[in-house]
């Protein structure tokens, strides 16, 4: 049986979406003539007004990760004291608030999309709250007409982590539409990625000049350095990567579709074992196909699928593990007690990334859900 379904290669949870060679060398010329490396660059340009278009936004900023934008963008919005936010995220998430000064209050998610609890958000508010920083989990859209109806209430702002979430829709709207500002992650793991790059999409157009200082050291003119910015700047080979790679992501979208498919009717009846990202056609960001694995009904836990995987070559994620308020410095917050968030306990020891990426053949996929379905 080993032998059988054994992987030669192994099978990782993502590989990155690389354009073809030669045609990244031909745009790369137009850099080397140009002689123009970084600091808004004709191919930043280029890349800027495609992307615009795409994702239906009227105002982005480029940055050189998602990270760094997530981080400047929380201080273009000048937010302050506390923000309700997820312990179930990605590091990124919260250290853009601990860089910024900030201090994270984690409320517990919702159990079928793991994102942010909206009906948890109005009981953690104080006198200090300045914001909601709500993550789009796996591409599954945040509660944005309630978290909105909370932040109108009380005034606060709302930021999206969006980096799992590039072109999806919520309602027929681009989901950018909702919050004050989101987040996109250009990593080399992304369904859309510049190696390394991030977005950000906003609402209000006075913060393009802000956030142009901020990426830029806070230099306003050649006189002049106006508030303490940072190296953040998306540079001209990253965007040609950016430009390229977009003509990509239409056709690699379908294939993750047929993908998602072929794991779904394989995985069906297996008892104990639940699909997160359900979204599929213009509401999903097809970014990661991630299920759940409980215990009590399977009858293995997570931690030993990951490892059965392993046996056979395939490397999934425990993604995202740890959580955020199991951090050193973070666990004597009151917010961070294991007992407040009991949904998030759970989802940290239950979810399990699976590869997911268009090149990855459907026979393999069938594979890897015998070696699930064998497993018990
Ligand atoms: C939810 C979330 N936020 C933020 C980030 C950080 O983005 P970047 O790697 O572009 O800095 C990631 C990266 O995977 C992420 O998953």
């Amino acid at each position: 049986m080993i032998i059988e379904i054994m992987f030669k290669e192994p099978i990782y949870v993502t590989r990155p979406l690389l354009p073809k060679l030669h045609e990244v060398c031909s745009r790369l010329d137009q850099v080397w003539e140009s002689k123009w490396l970084t600091n808004n660059g004709p191919q930043q340009h280029k890349l800027e007004e495609e992307l615009k278009k795409y994702l239906q936004a009227e105002n982005l900023s480029l940055f050189n990760n998602g990270t760094l934008a997530l981080l400047l963008g929380l201080k273009a919005l000048d937010i302050t004291g506390e923000v309700i936010t997820t312990p179930f995220t990605f590091p990124a998430t919260v250290q853009a608030l601990d860089w910024n000064n900030l201090t994270p209050v984690f409320c517990d998610i919702e159990p079928t999309t793991l994102t942010l609890d909206a009906a948890k958000i109005e009981s953690l508010i104080t006198d200090k709250t300045s914001a909601i920083l709500a993550v789009h989990t796996f591409g599954n859209p945040c509660d944005v007409e309630q978290i909105q109806a909370i932040a109108n209430k009380y005034k606060l702002k709302v930021i999206y982590d969006g980096a799992h979430v590039f072109g999806a829709k919520v309602g027929g709207h681009p989901i950018s539409k909702f919050g004050d500002m989101t987040m996109f992650s250009f990593h080399a793991t992304k369904l859309f990625n510049t190696v390394e790059g991030g977005g950000l999409v906003y609402h209000d157009a006075n913060l393009s000049e802000t956030l142009n200082q901020l990426k830029n050291f806070g230099i306003a003119n050649s006189d002049e350095v106006k508030i303490s910015g940072l190296n953040a700047k998306l540079n001209e080979i990253q965007s040609v990567i950016g430009i390229e790679v977009l003509k990509m992501i239409e056709d690699e979208r379908h294939k993750r579709h047929e993908i998602k498919r072929v794991y779904e009717r394989n995985l069906a009846e297996i008892p104990g074992i639940s699909v997160l990202t359900k979204l599929e056609g213009e509401n999903s960001s097809y970014q990661y196909f991630v299920i759940q694995i409980e215990e009590e009904l399977y009858g293995k836990s997570r931690d030993m699928v990951f490892e059965k995987l392993k046996e056979f070559n395939v490397f999934t994620r425990k993604y995202f593990y740890p959580l955020c308020s199991d951090f050193q410095w973070y666990k004597h917050l009151e917010s961070a007690r294991k007992e407040n968030l009991p949904f998030a306990q759970k989802a940290v020891k239950q979810v399990l990334a699976m590869p997911f990426y268009g090149e990855l053949q459907l026979e393999s996929v069938e594979k890897i859900c015998k070696v699930i379905r064998d497993f018990i």
